[in-house]
């Protein structure tokens, strides 16, 4: 941390204030040589509540930003307790700071703060840049969280890929193939645009949690602040309803050209209510000519179960989640095959 003897500290660990952001969002760009913004910073980590603070800052001699870390505060269902999980982001030293220990030295600090307030895990996706400091700073691997990929105007990638131009016009391919996935909509589900969140849906994750695995809390709370709140992304949720009721949602955007689900939420092995999201996302990406949809889930779940019966293949990539042990009462957890983890790509900042 000094500078020599006499010199002014080289660097130092100081409380978070709100004029940081700037120097963070600058500080993203150095560090992972893409952009984000102030108000997606904001959104992202100073809007939920905490029961701690949630972002480790350090600055140069300067008061200039050269490390960061923070997490996202959620409440996570851990057997029969909703508990504070962080989710671990924006790990990031600048690039003429890196190899001296800071992440080392400032992560640790953080998580033991974390674990005096009560914090029980936290969650990760670490890279590969993380390399040793992974077991270090005592994440342990949990399982992959893989893609799924599934294609929705097959004629457009096949004319693109390969060049024949006579097959870009043949839409009844993409008719055909996706009819062949989507069967027919079962009587009495109805899709359709969810503006705002309210206490249905708190009701529903209510009424499902005690027969799911671990799961974040995906009440009313979760999908405005999560989808319809984020700054920037530019998620739309779809809800089913049958006989009037809700039976799950599905978050949606569109990045890079291609259709991302963030999630789909239902009843467990509720298929039709899943496939119906599945197939109205589907409907919406292909009207705006999107050619592929992408989604995240945990290999042997539940939801990658549906995502491969509703014609999504196996990606090449896959996220691994790792868990850092806060609370020993919820080590089950981080170890937990059956009923498993019900994660999608929306509990991380993947999507
Ligand atoms: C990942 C990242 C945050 C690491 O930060 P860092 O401050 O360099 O981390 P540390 O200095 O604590 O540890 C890094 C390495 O330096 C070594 N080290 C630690 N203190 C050291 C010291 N005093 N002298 C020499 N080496 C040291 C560590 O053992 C570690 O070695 P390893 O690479 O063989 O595992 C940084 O590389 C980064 O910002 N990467 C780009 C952004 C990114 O991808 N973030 C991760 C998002 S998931």
């Amino acid at each position: 941390m000094s500078g020599g003897p006499g010199g002014p500290p080289a660097w130092r660990e100081r409380p978070f204030i709100a004029a940081d952001v700037p120097g963070v969002v600058d500080l993203f760009h150095r560090a992972f040589g893409r952009p984000t913004s102030a108000e997606h910073y904001i959104w992202k980590l100073r809007t939920r509540p905490t029961p701690v603070e949630n972002v480790a800052l350090a600055v140069d001699g300067n008061d200039r930003p050269m490390f960061h870390l923070a997490g996202i505060p959620c409440r996570v269902r851990l057997g029969n307790e909703d508990r504070w999980v962080m989710v671990a982001v924006d790990g990031m030293t600048d690039p003429a700071w890196r190899r001296q220990g800071v992440l080392t030295q400032v992560t640790s600090g953080l998580f033991d703060r974390w674990r005096a307030a009560g914090v029980a895990l936290v969650l990760g996706l670490p890279n590969d840049q993380w390399r040793s400091r992974i077991s270090a700073l005592g994440w342990k691997p949990m399982f992959p969280l893989a893609w799924l990929v599934r294609p929705i105007l097959p004629q457009k990638i096949i004319a693109r890929r390969f060049g024949i131009a006579a097959l870009a016009d043949a839409a009844w391919v993409d008719g055909l193939w996706n009819r062949l996935w989507d069967g027919p909509a079962e009587r009495g589900i109805v899709v359709s645009e969810l503006e705002r969140a309210g206490e249905e849906w708190s009701a529903f994750w209510r009424a499902l949690r005690p027969r799911l695995g671990p799961c974040f809390a995906r009440d009313a709370d979760w999908i405005n602040w999560r989808y319809l709140d984020a700054s920037g992304a530019g998620f739309r949720v779809l809800q089913v309803k049958r006989e009037g009721k809700a039976a799950g949602f599905l978050a949606l955007r569109v990045r890079d050209g291609g259709g991302l689900i963030g999630e789909v939420f239902t009843s467990p092995d509720d298929l039709p209510a899943f496939a119906a999201l599945v197939r109205s996302a589907v409907q919406r990406l292909s009207a705006d000519g999107v050619a592929v949809v992408r989604a995240l889930a945990v290999p042997g779940s539940w939801p990658y179960r549906a995502y491969r019966r509703l014609g999504f293949f196996s990606g090449r990539h896959a996220f691994g989640v790792h868990g850092v042990i806060l609370d020993p009462a919820v080590a089950w957890a981080v170890w937990r095959r059956e009923p498993g983890w019900q994660l999608s790509g929306g509990d991380f900042d993947a999507v």
